[in-house]
């Protein structure tokens, strides 16, 4: 081959490659000179026959070819192939939505007990997981030889504290820094030294009530119970009051609700205030009176959706939270 032939050469399919519109017009260039048999490579193997004078000319001008055309064919393929890719992007198809996931069923249960109290001037009140054995025994007027106390009963920590085993702590502490009147829910997690089965977690949670003010009576627990059960279960549902024994209420009572399919369901422990336990917080609290009550939130979560096994709530399985 000549130089000026492959000068005309160069140009024309350098000018071919930079018009070239479709994939496979790229492709069929790139294969035909640039492959190891292509054009340019069996030009290069015959450099040896050009005139010595033109061969130094000759190997840059084919050097510069597949420089250029290497270049060209580059940029065309990623232009041409993203081209391709917007022509068969799909419009109408469904868009892709990231999963964002759920509220847990004990939290849902939560916010709406909570709301439920916020609506007739509750305000939630929280505490922590670990108590002193003051807070959660004593002050609740639980005396030394209470099973509750036991060591098979409760976590005890080394340093002379414990996990609480229910929520009733949280009354002592918001007693202790604030006046009455007071009206607060406190929801959060308890721990016991309970055996897992289906009704049975080592970990579970309550929500406890507390309304202190002048002349709270019985009644008031009552029409507030009562107003809880239906607007938690609807307008019909009744409730019953059974006479019970709670070291910090005096009455003590277990509350059941009636329930449309379940029929009666103990659903939480309630009172009037023991006395012992104003006395242990201070005198603010002389001459007041008021009422208390605890329930399990599991077990309302558990009589709402229907769910037969406690520890499908701990557990994580999409399948089952995925539900709700
Ligand atoms: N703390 C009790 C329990 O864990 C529940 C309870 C009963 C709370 C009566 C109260 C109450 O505030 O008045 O079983």
């Amino acid at each position: 081959m000549k130089i000026l032939e492959l000068q005309i050469l160069k140009k024309e399919v350098l000018k071919n490659a930079s018009n070239a519109n479709s994939l496979d017009m790229v492709k069929e260039i790139q294969i035909n000179f640039l492959s190891k048999k292509g054009k340019i490579a069996e030009i290069m193997s015959e450099i040896k026959n050009v005139d010595a004078q033109d061969r130094a000319l000759f190997g840059q001008t084919i050097n510069s070819f597949k420089n250029e055309l290497v270049k060209i064919i580059d940029s065309k393929l990623e232009l041409l192939s993203q081209n391709e890719k917007i022509k068969t992007f799909d419009l109408t198809q469904p868009g892709q939505w990231n999963k964002i996931g759920s509220s847990h069923p004990i939290t849902m249960i939560t916010n709406e007990i909570c709301s439920i109290f916020q609506k007739i001037g509750f305000t939630v009140a929280e505490g922590p997981n670990i108590e002193t054995i003051w807070n959660n025994f004593d002050a609740l007027n639980t005396p030394e030889d209470h099973p509750s106390r036991d060591k098979q009963d409760t976590f005890y920590l080394e340093n002379g504290n414990l996990l609480r085993c229910h929520t009733s702590p949280v009354q002592i502490r918001y007693m202790k820094s604030n006046k009455p009147p007071i009206r607060i829910v406190s929801p959060g997690r308890c721990y016991r030294r309970d055996t897992p089965d289906s009704t049975h977690s080592a970990n579970f949670h309550q929500i406890e009530g507390l309304y202190v003010d002048h002349n709270v009576t019985l009644s008031d627990l009552k029409g507030t119970i009562s107003y809880f059960a239906k607007e938690l279960l609807g307008k019909s549902v009744k409730t019953r009051f059974r006479p019970h024994f709670f070291p910090f209420t005096e009455p003590s009572f277990e509350v059941d609700f009636m329930h449309p399919t379940s029929g009666w369901i103990e659903v939480l422990g309630a009172g009037l205030v023991h006395p012992n336990v104003f006395n242990n917080i201070n005198h603010d609290y002389e001459k007041v009176s008021g009422f208390a009550f605890g329930m399990g939130i599991e077990r309302i979560a558990m009589i709402l959706y229907n769910i037969k096994d406690i520890r499908d709530l701990y557990e994580n399985d999409q399948r089952f939270l995925k539900q709700f």
